[in-house]
């Protein structure tokens, strides 16, 4: 496994692989690395013969108030996972080779951005575009895998994806959950026990949203309001969104028919977790 944080070498290491007629699978993450990563890198390593994983905390992806600093970083701890699940690359760049001083080209996805997490988390997506097409531009993969954890943020992926041209073909794999139903999340670890026993509610909540649809409701208010109401019984939880958008185009749905996102995204204590499933209907 080769691991660096130099454009260059990721770029001649690539090319060598290519001339050996490798298909290059890439996962992005910012580390932290838990079984939600390691599912992604898993169907990297079933599909590709090449597999590189970056792992890099994009600064511009932050808003001001969020958790740049804290987000938890484990560097020594992510490198034994990937090299147990036999990648070939490993590209870890400081900021400032993704960032050099003068930077000031952004990617910004003007539609489906708007909707869910764009709304609270203004300039989020802009960042992670520019990052995902700068990593797409210097790695070149042929296929490239994302968690439907990241709902919106895979569905602005394979629309920037198609936009500009890239020639990567676009994975999108499920989510992968701990034994309680809670997704997993580099984030989870700033829960404290309390806190870690009600976030439990946000698959509570997709839940009863699936029993209920099942049951015959269609009326997303009502869905969406039992929903609320089961989330309000908790304490520390604070909700940022529920809501129930048609999963292509992220329009809000009156009635839930088709092919229907249901997403989530609710502060816990002070950790925003969020949540989401896919329900088709008939
Ligand atoms: P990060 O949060 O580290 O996630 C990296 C990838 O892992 C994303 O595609 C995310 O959807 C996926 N993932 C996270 N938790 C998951 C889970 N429980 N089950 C399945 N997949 C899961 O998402 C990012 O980083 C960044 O925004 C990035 C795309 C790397 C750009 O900076």
């Amino acid at each position: 496994m080769v691991v660096t944080g130099s454009i260059d070498k990721v770029r001649e290491v690539i090319r060598e692989a290519r001339k050996k007629g490798k298909i290059v699978g890439f996962v992005p993450t910012m580390g932290a690395l838990h079984e939600g990563h390691l599912s992604l890198i898993k169907a990297a390593r079933r599909d590709s013969s090449f597999v590189v994983v970056s792992i890099f905390v994009n600064p511009v992806q932050f808003g001001l108030k969020e958790d740049y600093r804290s987000y938890p970083r484990n560097f020594k701890k992510d490198i034994e996972l990937v090299k147990k699940e036999k990648i070939d690359l490993l590209f870890y760049p400081p900021a400032k080779a993704i960032y050099p001083d003068g930077f000031s080209t952004y990617i910004s996805e003007t539609c489906l951005s708007r909707a869910l997490c764009g709304k609270s988390r203004t300039g989020h997506f802009i960042g992670v575009c520019t990052v995902v097409a700068k990593l797409f531009n210097i790695i070149e993969p042929d296929i490239a895998y994302f968690g439907q954890k990241d709902y919106q943020q895979a569905r602005i992926i394979k629309k920037i994806t198609k936009d500009l041209n890239f020639p990567t073909k676009i994975k999108v794999l499920p989510i992968v959950r701990e034994r309680d139903g809670l997704a997993m999340s580099s984030r989870n670890i700033y829960l404290n026990s309390k806190e870690r026993e009600v976030a439990r509610c946000l698959y509570s909540a997709i839940n009863l949203a699936k029993k209920l649809i099942k049951k015959g409701e269609r009326n997303s208010r009502k869905v969406i309001s039992k929903m609320e109401e089961l989330m309000k019984s908790k304490k520390r939880v604070e909700i940022d969104y529920i809501e129930i958008v048609d999963a292509d185009e992220l329009n809000d749905l009156k009635r839930i028919g088709g092919r229907a996102l249901i997403a989530l995204a609710v502060y816990v204590g002070k950790t925003r977790l969020i949540d989401n499933i896919i329900v088709n209907v008939k």
